[in-house]
């Protein structure tokens, strides 16, 4: 097992990493304060692992509550539920909520527990890879509302994160691909080198190879909470961490939730943005199409979807939540593991982006 601490003063915990660790009672009972617990997962992961955090939360009064599955349901009504059922239990504000699932899970319980009782503790057991390296790390929780996808959320930090690389064996193929898009999105916005081992590595850890898929999240997290460090609210850099999310929300969004999934619509999304930083040659085009390459070879899409025209991309992309005062800001690559937020860039060079289609990067 490897730990690592996210350093931010009196809200740094631990993120552990390893295999077998959903019910080793050794890691999460120790970050447990009070005598109730709030289990919250949803119908699919249920079945697979709740009976065993169940098991090691025995001694607590233990409660459950299983959301339906999806993106759909990533609502204030399913933090309603969960309200209802702390409050029927009458768990008090020193209870702990465990979110075991993949991001759904984690950003609603997340978010219930920011608001319970002015907030209360939570831990992390996450099940999915794409919450294993990215969402179940930094604090962002929250909801979607009918106009807009996490539009209503809090800051909330947990008490720890259980990473278990078993729970990844039963993970449908496709959404270890998605998950994987966040991996590669470290290694091209801040570590080099960890882009250089997934060029070797890529194989391994989509075949899940243990050893590999524990090197994988270990080094994504070191990332991720060290720009977390630097700035956990994300008034500046945090926002590196949105490579390729611009264009990946507009995919996401014109294709209907669910059509692409969010780290498909990622990928498509940095090879976009790879293309642009070419196009404004900061960096080489031998770079943006290594970018491409890796993306292509993980098994993900690298072109946005065929009938997205410019006009489509231009309106989605101009809701997002990095427009400031009118201005598109876009991250960018200045290198592969180097990343910079900027609306700095002529609007020519991304209509040129929009419209290259199959030779994006070329
Ligand atoms: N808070 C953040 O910083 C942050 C960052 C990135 C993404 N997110 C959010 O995360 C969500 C996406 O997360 P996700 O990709 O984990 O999707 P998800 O939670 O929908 O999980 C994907 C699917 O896998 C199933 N599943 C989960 N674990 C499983 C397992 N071990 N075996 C078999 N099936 C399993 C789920 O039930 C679901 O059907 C989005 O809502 C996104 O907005 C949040
Ligand atoms: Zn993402």
């Amino acid at each position: 097992m490897q730990t690592l601490e996210v350093d931010l003063g009196d809200r740094s915990y631990p993120i552990y990493i390893g295999s077998g660790l959903l019910d080793n009672p050794g890691l999460i009972t120790p970050h447990i304060h009070g005598n109730q617990v709030l289990i919250v997962t949803n119908e699919t992961v249920a079945p697979l692992y709740l009976a065993r955090v169940e098991a090691v939360c025995s001694a607590y009064q233990c409660d459950v509550v299983v959301l339906p599955d999806g993106e759909a349901f990533k609502t204030l009504e399913s933090v309603n539920s969960i309200f209802d059922a702390l409050l029927n239990a009458r768990h008090n504000r020193t209870t702990t909520l465990v979110a075991l699932g993949g991001g759904v899970v984690g950003d609603i319980t997340g978010f219930a527990a920011a608001c319970y009782q002015r907030g209360v503790n939570f831990i992390q057991i996450p099940t999915t890879l794409l919450s294993q390296v990215d969402s179940s790390v930094g604090g962002k929780t929250g909801v979607n509302h009918a106009m807009g996808k996490n539009m209503i959320g809090a800051f909330h930090q947990p008490q720890c994160v259980i990473a278990d690389t078993e729970t990844l064996k039963t993970l449908p193929e496709r959404e270890l691909r998605a998950g994987f898009a966040e991996v590669i999105k470290y290694g091209l916005i801040c570590d080099g080198e960890f882009f250089d081992w997934l060029e070797m590595n890529y194989d391994s850890v989509l075949s899940c190879n243990m050893a590999a898929l524990a090197y994988t999240i270990e080094r994504s997290c070191r990332n991720k909470s060290q720009v977390v460090a630097l700035d956990e609210r994300e008034s500046g850099i945090r926002a590196i961490l949105n490579l390729g999310h611009t264009f990946g929300h507009a995919i996401e969004t014109a294709q209907g939730y669910g059509n692409w999934l969010h780290g498909e619509a990622v990928a498509a999304g940095m090879v976009m943005a790879a293309d642009l930083s070419a196009r404004l040659g900061w960096i080489s085009v031998a770079d943006a199409q290594r970018s491409r390459a890796l993306i292509e070879r993980a098994g993900l899409p690298a072109l946005p979807p065929k009938n997205m025209t410019s006009q489509q991309f231009i309106d989605l992309m101009s809701v997002d939540k990095k427009v400031i005062d009118g201005a598109l800001r876009l991250v960018l690559l200045t290198a592969i593991g180097d990343a910079v937020i900027s609306s700095d860039f002529e609007t020519q060079a991304l209509l040129d982006t929009f419209t290259a289609g199959d030779q994006l990067c070329a």
